[in-house]
């Protein structure tokens, strides 16, 4: 369904790993929108060779930036205007990862080091970028920045571990981060909070497909898939959703406004 939304729209979109990823869906839609972009990962990433063929299907190219580190973010957005020729109307934060999750830390047990490196990529490192922005003054008025966040910055899921106060951060930073933005260049800035979604980061989570599966049934519509997750980031990122700034919008298929659900009773009674 292509409507040129975001055509003349210029930006940067990061976290695309593989085909799963929900970035890698923004960055095909955004293109069938008509938008150009900058696509971006950790350098570690990379290594991977996936985001290449990604770049080579949307024509766009790829500048390497660990999220935790500031200069890594200045050179990022530098060569995006440089490279798109202009400022930018959009950026995508889809970055994730907490090493206390990935090996398998009990909560009780958590390693501090890792919670704050967890905190740092995904957290911080949304202020670091929206700091470097307007540092460098690289968004146009009217710009729209996203970063995807997840329920359990407000409700407990004890596999998610620290993420969860990494969530509540990140959420907490759009809200200041976009009272700043909005007074300063009119730019807004939103986090999108996805169903559970099987992705890499989304499948480090213990017992994910149990979780996955009682999410689904939660939900008056369903699990939320990354491609429609994808739809509502194109649409955040165009002129349609002006007026929206500093909002944790669910994206959950309503999960997050459901007490029990008919589908839900069926499966316990069974
Ligand atoms: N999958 C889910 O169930 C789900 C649900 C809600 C929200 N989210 C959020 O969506 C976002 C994208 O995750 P995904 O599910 O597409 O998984 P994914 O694993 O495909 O994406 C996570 C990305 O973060 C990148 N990343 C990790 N450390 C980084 C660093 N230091 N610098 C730069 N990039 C780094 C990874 O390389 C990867 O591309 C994350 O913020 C995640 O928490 C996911």
């Amino acid at each position: 369904m292509a409507n040129n939304l975001l055509e003349g729209k210029r930006g940067i979109i990061s976290g695309a790993l593989d085909q799963n990823s929900i970035a890698w869906k923004v960055a095909l839609k955004a293109k069938e929108q008509g938008a150009s972009f900058v696509l971006t990962n950790a350098p570690i990433a990379m290594r991977m060779g996936a985001i290449n063929d990604l770049a080579a299907q949307c024509g766009a190219e790829i500048v390497p930036a660990d999220a935790t580190s500031v200069e890594d973010i200045e050179n990022l957005f530098s060569k995006s205007t440089e490279i798109l020729g202009g400022k930018l109307d959009f950026v995508l934060h889809s970055i994730g990862m907490s090493p206390n999750v990935r090996k398998g830390k009990d909560y009780g047990d958590l390693n501090y080091d890792w919670m704050l490196k967890s905190i740092d990529i995904s957290a911080i490192s949304f202020h670091k970028m929206m700091a470097v922005a307007e540092k460098q003054d690289a968004m146009n008025e009217w710009g729209s920045i996203v970063a995807l966040s997840y329920i359990a910055a407000q409700r407990t899921f004890p596999d998610y571990s620290d993420m969860a106060q990494a969530k509540a951060m990140l959420e907490s930073i759009a809200r200041s981060y976009g009272e700043r933005f909005a007074r300063l260049k009119k730019v807004r800035v939103n986090t999108i909070s996805q169903s559970p979604t099987m992705t890499t980061a989304g499948s480090g989570v213990g017992g994910f497909d149990v979780f996955i599966d009682y999410a689904d049934k939660m939900s008056p519509l369903g699990n939320a898939t990354a491609d429609a997750c994808a739809d509502y980031c194109v649409s955040m990122f165009s002129d349609l959703t002006r007026m929206v700034t500093m909002q944790n919008l669910m994206h959950d298929g309503g999960f997050s406004s459901s007490g029990i659900t008919e589908r839900l009773v069926e499966q316990l009674k069974k």
